[in-house]
């Protein structure tokens, strides 16, 4: 017989949690403690409708919980030690990140249209088929498009670039069009199967993240819905990303506000729910003599420092001195 505190604690365990809340927060993606303990008590007031003090109580048992030691440091450790990262073919953004786009956590490019948030989909989906030493992760891409900018003929041209069999390597993205925010939640949910048939799936790229969210939630009234609504697709994408160590690439746009200070990210669409959910933000703008400039921003382990680079026939490559 298993002992009664081997039960695991669950979110309806958690003080003030009643079925109705619960499922309030499942829904919105809140589904386990971790991603209750880290999220804040007005998020919590916003999707359940509780009191401030019921949801700071929430939130501080929750962490309590987490705090007697589920993962160890070591497990930590090991996890960390697993991260691949994938090149971006480009030296000085793959500094600025550490080595590469890691596998394990959501990364998320916003700018302006033609920042080139696409073309650094495109060869991350090339670049993480390399082995593992050429700054690939050996595995297969899944491209979510909401934009219809999935274009096999830049595949070709960044595979070819790189010596790659582009027939090949156009087998191994697996491509899926996503009509509505509905739908796009749908299909992200069923990147699980494919990776349950034993599709050895390491990069997952949402293009773009928010689009479809922003036109089917127009106007205030709506407000709320659309950011619950986000920040479950958001959860969905997280939990494969450390589930299953995979790289998961999301795109969102800005909003053009002239009136902001130039590179504000608060202007990035989704707001707080994206930015909170995504371990990694890189602002993307246009630079000097058609380069694009990447600003790292608000990144836990790596200090905030932008870098120039180019969009090329044969994909993002270093600013090249004439
Ligand atoms: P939106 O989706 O409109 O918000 O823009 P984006 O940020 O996704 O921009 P995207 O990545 O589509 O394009 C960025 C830039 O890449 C473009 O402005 C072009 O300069 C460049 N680019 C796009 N296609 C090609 C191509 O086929 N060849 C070359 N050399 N450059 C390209
Ligand atoms: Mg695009």
């Amino acid at each position: 017989m298993s002992k009664k505190e081997d039960k695991e604690f669950t979110i309806e365990d958690l003080p003030g949690v009643g079925a109705t809340t619960a499922e309030k927060l499942r829904d919105s993606g809140y589904d386990n403690l971790m991603s209750i303990a880290t999220t804040s008590p007005g998020e919590l007031v916003e999707l359940t409708g509780v009191g401030e003090n019921v949801a700071k109580r929430i939130i501080h048992v929750a962490r309590t919980k987490l705090d007697m030691g589920f993962e160890t440091g070591e497990d930590i450790l090991k996890k960390r030690e697993q991260i691949v990262k994938i090149t971006t073919g480009c030296k000085v953004f793959d500094e600025m990140l550490g080595g590469g786009f890691e596998t394990g956590s959501i990364s998320e490019c916003f700018g302006e249209f033609g920042s080139s948030k696409t073309q650094i989909a495109h060869a991350l989906a090339v670049n993480v088929q390399l082995p593992r030493e050429k700054g690939g992760a050996d595995g297969m891409a899944v491209f979510i498009d909401g934009e219809s900018t999935f274009r096999p003929e830049r595949i070709k041209q960044f595979s070819e670039a790189l010596g790659l069999d582009s027939l090949e390597v156009l087998k191994n993205i697996k491509i899926a069009r996503a009509f509505n925010s509905d739908h796009q939640m749908l299909v992200a949910e069923k990147v699980e199967d494919l990776i349950k048939e034993g599709l050895p799936i390491k990069l997952i790229i949402v293009d773009s993240l928010t689009a479809h969210f922003r036109a089917d939630f127009v106007g205030r009234g709506t407000l709320s819905e659309r950011q619950q609504k986000l920040n479950k697709h958001m959860h969905v994408l997280m939990k494969l990303a450390a589930q299953y160590n995979i790289c998961v690439y999301v795109t969102n746009q800005v909003m053009s506000r002239p009136d902001v200070f130039f590179g504000d990210p608060t202007a990035a669409i989704g707001g707080n729910i994206v930015g909170h959910n995504s371990q990694t933000r890189i602002y993307l703008r246009k630079g000097k003599k058609g380069s694009r400039v990447a600003k790292l921003i608000d990144s836990p382990h790596l200090p905030d420092s932008e870098c120039v680079f180019m969009v090329t026939d044969k994909g993002i490559e270093d600013l090249k001195i004439k």
